[in-house]
């Protein structure tokens, strides 16, 4: 297979190739056909360089020749198994992709029986075989470490999946749906709604519901704002809604920080923490489900007491 453009490249590369094989053969060739007659001695060429540094013009040495011939050869026979002169394939059809094929295929039958044995047990079984946990931390380093980071203890905007305070849920049957489906967060952005001074009373009210440093005259005008425009994702109490992936606003776990300015830009510009839909990316093949089964529970694992 060849992504070349157009039909004269093919053509152009392969005639390139081969011109340049035949013109170093007979190159060498015309270098070597004279013999030194019997008796006859090499003739010295005129010029003399570096004080002392004559050149006679002996024939070139046959076992230097034959390297050189030697790689002509390989070139000819590599040119004809595998691919290199434009569009030919080669015969041995050899491709890249092929190869990697034969390596999944090769892969997928050494892990098999292994996930088909995970796959008959749940996922807090699984979450407890230390096997398991090795398999799934391989799959979680390879397909959400880089938002969640190594140690799943996310970043800013990327939730921690170690604490044990989820925005959607920690259950096995959760975890899996978030995996499968995605989740998108939606924090509308209210800054127009509530104006300057209401998001701020806002925030403050926010602020004092986990304990924090507040304004005790803000938070009280804010309540009111707050049961008006935020209660019906985040609760009344603001522990928040699973339902929605609303986060609990009254404990100390923040996604996108409790500072008053990060809780401010939260309620004025909103939020939208997208998790794409990974399932979908765990590879085509048959070890699919097993791959979704075993990272379930890894991360259903990372935030139980063992
Ligand atoms: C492109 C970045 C990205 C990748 C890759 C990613 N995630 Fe996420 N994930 C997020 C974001 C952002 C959220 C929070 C969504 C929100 O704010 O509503 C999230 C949320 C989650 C949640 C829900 C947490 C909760 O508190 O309910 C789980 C579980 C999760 N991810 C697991 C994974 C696993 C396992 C993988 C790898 C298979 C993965 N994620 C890959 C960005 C990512
Ligand atoms: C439509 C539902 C909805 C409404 C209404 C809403 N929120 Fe949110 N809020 C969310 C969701 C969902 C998130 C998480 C966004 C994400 O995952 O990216 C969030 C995130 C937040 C955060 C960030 C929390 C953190 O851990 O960093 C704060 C603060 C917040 N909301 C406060 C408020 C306040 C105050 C109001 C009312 C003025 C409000 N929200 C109204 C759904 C809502």
């Amino acid at each position: 297979m060849s992504d070349f453009t157009h039909g004269f490249w093919p053509i152009y590369i392969s005639v390139i190739t081969l011109v340049s094989i035949i013109g170093t053969w007979v190159f060498l060739k015309s270098q070597t056909t004279r013999k030194l007659a019997p008796g006859e001695k090499p003739e010295l060429i005129e010029h003399t360089w570096d004080g002392d540094l004559q050149d006679l013009n002996n024939p070139l040495p046959r076992w230097w020749l034959g390297l050189f011939y030697g790689t002509l050869v390989f070139a000819l026979v590599y040119l004809v198994l595998w691919p290199g002169l434009g569009n030919y394939a080669g015969v041995l059809k050899w491709t890249q992709l092929g190869e990697y094929e034969e390596e999944v295929q090769k892969a997928e039958a050494k892990f098999q029986p292994v996930y088909a044995g995970f796959m008959q047990q749940d996922v807090a079984t699984v979450a407890a075989d230390a096997d398991a946990r090795a398999i799934g931390k391989n799959l979680f380093l390879t397909y959400c470490s880089q938002c969640h980071g190594s140690d799943a203890a996310g970043a800013r905007g990327f939730p921690n999946l170690t604490d044990g305070d989820w925005l959607y849920g920690g259950d096995p049957d959760t975890i899996k749906a978030t995996l499968t489906d995605g989740r998108a967060g939606v924090m509308p952005a209210l800054g127009d709604a509530l104006g300057a001074d209401g998001t701020k009373a806002v925030a403050h009210y926010v602020l004092s519901l986990s304990g924090r440093q507040h304004d005790a005259a803000l938070a009280t005008a804010g309540k009111p704002k707050f049961e008006e425009n935020c209660a019906a994702c985040h609760m009344p109490d603001g522990t928040g809604m699973q339902a929605m992936g609303a986060p609990n606003l009254t404990d100390k776990v923040w996604l996108y920080g409790g500072s008053e300015a990060a809780i401010i830009e939260s309620i004025a510009k909103g939020r939208n923490g997208v998790m794409p839909a990974v399932a979908q990316t765990l590879g085509t093949t048959s070890n699919k489900e097993a791959k979704l089964h075993l990272l379930t529970a890894y991360v259903y694992g990372l935030s139980q007491k063992r």
